[in-house]
């Protein structure tokens, strides 16, 4: 991990809850956050996997750190969730939505299949993470939701049709509920990535050249994001500090889109 711009256990005590903490951006994203001090819950489909990185957490940074397997599409698993978090934690103060993943093809060869499963992953976890956690942080007059969403809604990149309907809404929540929960004192931001370094895109590199190169030629850095660059945009949405911050889409893509 690299050195951070926020002092080790700037938000201890704090309780925080990473959907898609299992593997790249939300699993970078859950290290930068024990380091700040916060108590995590991670959430994913991976018991194994979650398992592993809940005992690295809770051995290096000495937080209460537990996890939840489970598809965080469905309504029912989410207010398990919630219920778990805050019995084993307590109250969640920083919601990370960062379950998801495109399924990347040409409109016309999605099924219905591949755009339900785009649609469920992208969006429906966030609807349902986010009203399972929200009104906690309303009550206690605190909180930070902060949403991974795509670059490629603002770029239209190619084969990213029907998952920028899924990030798109996601980008749209996140204006509303951040008007609607303002005077709450609760922020509600998203982190839009352009490509970003995970092992899923080197394999695409490997097996689709022509197209994954067009992901990384839009972007004047000329270069895909690292882990770390995306997930400490995240932190700072997530720190006291960013207070006067809320209903922003935060493009951290190396210059891909610009304004
Ligand atoms: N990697 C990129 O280039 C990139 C670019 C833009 C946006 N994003 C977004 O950033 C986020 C993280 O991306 P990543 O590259 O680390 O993805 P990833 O596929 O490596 O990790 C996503 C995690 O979300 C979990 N997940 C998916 N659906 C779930 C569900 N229904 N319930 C519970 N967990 C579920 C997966 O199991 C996985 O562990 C995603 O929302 C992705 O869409 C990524």
């Amino acid at each position: 991990m690299r050195a951070h711009a926020w002092s080790k256990g700037c938000l201890q005590g704090q309780v925080a809850v990473v959907t898609g903490a299992a593997q790249g951006i939300g699993r970078t994203i859950s290290e930068q956050l024990a380091y700040t001090g916060v108590n995590l819950m991670l959430a994913d489909l991976s018991e194994e996997k979650l398992d592993k990185l809940r005992g690295e957490l809770t051995s290096e940074y000495g937080i209460d750190c537990a996890h939840f397997v489970g598809d965080l599409s469905n309504e029912s698993t989410v207010k398990e969730l919630g219920h778990r978090a805050r019995a084993e934690l307590g109250p969640v103060d920083i919601l990370v939505n960062c379950a998801g993943g495109g399924v990347i093809l040409p409109f016309l060869e999605h099924t219905a299949e591949t755009l339900k499963q785009t649609v469920d992953r992208n969006l429906w976890t966030v609807i349902w993470c986010t009203r399972e956690f929200i009104p906690d942080m309303r009550d206690r007059k605190y909180g930070r939701v902060i949403n991974l969403g795509a670059d490629s809604v603002r770029n239209g990149l190619p084969d990213h049709a029907g998952y920028n309907a899924a990030k798109g809404g996601v980008h749209g929540l996140t204006t509303g509920l951040a008007r609607e929960f303002a005077r709450y004192g609760v922020t509600v931001n998203t982190v839009a990535p352009c490509a970003v370094a995970t092992p899923q895109l080197a394999h695409f590199l490997e097996s689709q050249p022509e197209l994954a190169q067009k992901f990384i030629d839009v972007i004047p850095l000329g270069r895909a994001g690292e882990l770390d660059e995306i997930a400490s945009a995240v932190i700072y949405l997530a720190l006291p500090e960013a207070s006067f911050i809320t209903g922003q889409v935060l493009s951290v893509n190396g210059g891909s889109t610009m304004l």
